[in-house]
């Protein structure tokens, strides 16, 4: 399943992206992710457009793209009065084929912004923004969305987006299905994606929980309508899971904490390397039998040296390895 598809005149091969994720789908997680297989397309952490004037496409780790990386969707979070127009010429300067709109970020200091959720909830300013994006920018233009708020008139809400959405001629929508309020604590509510795929023309990208072949078959009967899959914490946690969909594979996991030190060292001065270094090790301990001692001693380390030495010694104590990995409510 989802082995394929042309969205926005890309074509992906597989049919299986990885999430924007902040703190972690930066340009060396990109490059580590691309090693071991690549997907079929990436998005960026979340980037305020309008920083995306003066910061340096060749050198930020947020911004640079290695060639083998393959698609990278850039996704901004923009609101209301912010220069898309020239943002947008800039990025197309730079080579950037895709952009993606945030109208799905719940946290309080994105909203503070009037960004993510907030610009979803802003029938007006979203409009605005997204007809702006549309006229200025000619290549892949999606936009990720949630359901929508938990209390009634939702469904309402949602299909008057999805209707301005298509009519703005966006490419595609990514659906996060939970509602805002869910936050990670309930399940993501795939039953609502052959709704949403059904009230528009619109390529759907299913997004939430989803972890393996396994279970994505289990749930054909819900995920079938979308044209493409998204995973976000598991691609952090095994980022050959789209290399090895479907497929048992072993792993070489000290070569790989290894390798992804080795590619935040190059592109991250040393104390963001630190704190990249610490936030892999929050996902990278689900699969360790203990794991949580993992991420906790390297969070009270210092500097990446010290991270990097006792990291060392306890993959090479061989750590037993947990046989489910369960993503709980991690985030
Ligand atoms: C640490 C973290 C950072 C995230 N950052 C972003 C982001 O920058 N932009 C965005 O649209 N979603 C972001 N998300 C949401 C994910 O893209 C994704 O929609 C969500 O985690 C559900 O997918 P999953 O169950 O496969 O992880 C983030 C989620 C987490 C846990």
């Amino acid at each position: 399943m989802f082995e394929a598809a042309t969205i926005g005149g890309q074509t992906l091969t597989p049919a299986r992206v990885c999430a924007p994720m902040a703190l972690y789908t930066h340009s060396a997680f990109r490059r580590l992710l691309a090693d071991l297989g690549g997907c079929g397309a990436v998005w960026t952490e979340m980037l305020a457009a309008r920083r995306l004037l003066s910061e340096d496409f060749q050198t930020s780790p947020w911004l640079r793209r290695r060639p083998h990386e393959g698609l990278v969707v850039y996704q901004l979070m923009a609101r209301p009065g912010d220069p898309l127009e020239r943002v947008l010429a800039r990025m197309a300067e730079q080579g950037v084929q895709a952009v993606d709109l945030n109208l799905a970020c719940d946290a309080h200091n994105i909203r503070a912004m009037a960004s993510g959720s907030a610009l979803w909830d802003d029938w007006e300013g979203m409009r605005r923004v997204v007809t702006q994006m549309r006229a200025a920018w000619h290549g892949w233009f999606s936009v990720k969305i949630r359901l929508g708020h938990r209390r009634e008139g939702w469904q309402e809400a949602f299909r008057e987006r999805m209707k301005f959405l298509e009519e703005a001629g966006v490419d595609a929508v990514v659906l996060h299905a939970r509602f805002f309020e869910d936050k990670y604590r309930r399940p993501a509510q795939w039953q609502w994606i052959p709704w949403a795929a059904a009230l528009t023309r619109l390529p759907l990208i299913a997004n939430g929980d989803l972890q393996s072949a396994e279970q994505v078959q289990e749930l054909r009967e819900w995920l079938a309508p979308a044209r493409a899959i998204m995973l976000g914490r598991m691609a952090v946690v095994c980022p050959w899971v789209f290399a090895h969909w479907g497929v048992a594979r072993p792993v070489d996991y000290a070569a790989v904490w290894n390798r992804y030190c080795d590619y935040v060292e190059e592109d991250f001065p040393p104390r963001l390397a630190l704190r990249r270094i610490q936030a892999f090790a929050r996902y990278y301990e689900l699969h360790f039998f203990y794991g949580h001692q993992f991420h906790t001693t390297l969070g009270r380390l210092t500097t990446v040296a010290e991270a990097r030495a006792w990291a060392g010694e306890f993959f090479a104590r061989g750590p037993a390895l947990n046989r489910t990995l369960l993503l709980g409510g991690l985030r």
